[in-house]
């Protein structure tokens, strides 16, 4: 697909980490054009550059082109929405606030594609990995009747820890996963923090991160679940359980799981599953879709964060030492990139398949 002309995007949360993603990310996207940046009243007025000031914690400098551009206060949708075709959302408030606001934005009908959890579980939100569930879309229609809007609608990603293992699940969903038990271990990046501003998380594991249990377990069935009479309805399995630890690493969130099928694959099945498995993404050659989604590494050493977590710039997910359990039926070990499958890119994506959908269009 070529566009006559870049659409145009604003990124509310523009300061924050996942703010500072898109910011990369969108700074060269052949079809977005950063129009808008928007942050909290403390930003707001300042420059991009001296809003983030010592805060910047990606590896690649800020863009030129942002630097200068002025930030604006999420608050005041009425400054930012003429401006933009669309939005992505990563703000730090309360979920209620973040629920307000986004539907505030669809209203004056511009699409916010966000990474904020507080509409995940709004029954008419889609909550897509694209290349998983992106049927899900077909549940704007009944959301816009509910708003009132034309154009305007929410649409989310799901939480950064699913992303490791439910790719894998989807492909072996004819298998019949029943049950599974999960331990994550997550980086630091995920808490939007560096070892400079966390330095208690050196040579540390802190075995809590508040809500990520309940969003490990919950998020992927809700992922698998169908759509009747205008709401998407979960799927009652595979049911899971897990522990979610936080761990010293700075970008990448491994998952140790195990699993229960109702069917009886074999290894090479299951292998094959994986790395054919391919969706729209795929199919469409979007612009930051991986070639392949999901790589299986012989290795008995892998994934490995170092070596797997850029794997398809971030956006790719690597599965590695899968082998038959003497209490379950298999376990295997998948890793993903927490703030660029996990966050920003996987709502690029996301952005990228409604844009060829027609969901999201020039104003
Ligand atoms: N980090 C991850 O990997 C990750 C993954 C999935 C989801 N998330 C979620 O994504 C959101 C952002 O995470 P983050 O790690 O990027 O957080 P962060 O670094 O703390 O950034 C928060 C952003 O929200 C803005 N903000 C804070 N209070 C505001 C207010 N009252 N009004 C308007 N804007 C306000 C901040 O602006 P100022 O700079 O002006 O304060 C900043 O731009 C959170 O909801 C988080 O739970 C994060």
């Amino acid at each position: 697909m070529s566009l006559e002309k870049k659409l145009r995007v604003g990124v509310l949360g523009a300061t924050g980490m996942v703010g500072q993603r898109f910011v990369t990310l969108l700074a060269d996207h052949p079809w977005y054009e950063i129009t808008v940046l928007a942050a909290s009243p403390r930003s707001a007025g300042k420059t991009y550059e001296q809003a983030v000031g010592n805060r910047w914690k990606m590896s690649v400098p800020i863009p030129e082109k942002v630097k200068n551009m002025v930030v604006v206060d999420v608050s005041r949708p009425e400054n930012v929405v003429d401006k933009v075709d669309f939005v992505f959302s990563a703000v730090d408030m309360t979920k209620d606030e973040i629920r307000r606001i986004e539907e505030e934005y669809a209203k004056t009908e511009t699409p916010v594609v966000s990474n904020n959890s507080a509409h995940r579980w709004t029954p008419d939100v889609p909550m897509v990995i694209p290349e998983i569930n992106a049927s899900h879309f077909d549940i704007i229609p009944f959301q816009k009747k509910r708003l009132g809007t034309k154009r305007g609608f929410i649409a989310v990603k799901p939480n950064c820890s699913i992303q490791g293992y439910t790719p894998a699940l989807a492909a072996w969903r004819e298998f019949e996963p029943y049950e599974c038990i999960v331990s994550t271990y997550q980086a630091i990046s995920g808490a939007g923090k560096t070892f400079k501003d966390w330095p208690e998380m050196v040579n540390n594991i802190i075995p809590y991160i508040a809500g990520e249990e309940d969003k490990s377990e919950q998020e992927p069935l809700k992922i698998f679940g169908e759509i009747e009479n205008g709401v998407i309805v979960k799927a009652k399995e595979p049911v899971i359980t897990s522990q979610c630890l936080r761990v010293p690493i700075p970008d990448g969130h491994t998952a140790s799981v195990f699993v229960k099928f109702r069917q009886h694959p074999t290894k090479e099945q299951l292998i094959e599953k994986l790395v054919s498995y391919r969706g729209l993404p795929q199919e469409y050659a979007l612009p930051s879709a991986p070639k392949q989604f999901i790589q299986y590494r012989e290795e008995p050493d892998r994934p490995q964060v170092t070596l797997d977590v850029n794997y398809e710039h971030g956006m790719g997910v690597t599965i590695g030492r899968l082998r038959e359990d003497t209490v379950y039926d298999w376990k295997f070990v998948g890793l993903a990139h927490n703030t660029l499958r996990g966050a920003a890119g996987g709502a690029v994506l996301c952005a990228e398949l409604l844009t060829k959908l027609g969901y999201i269009e020039a104003k």
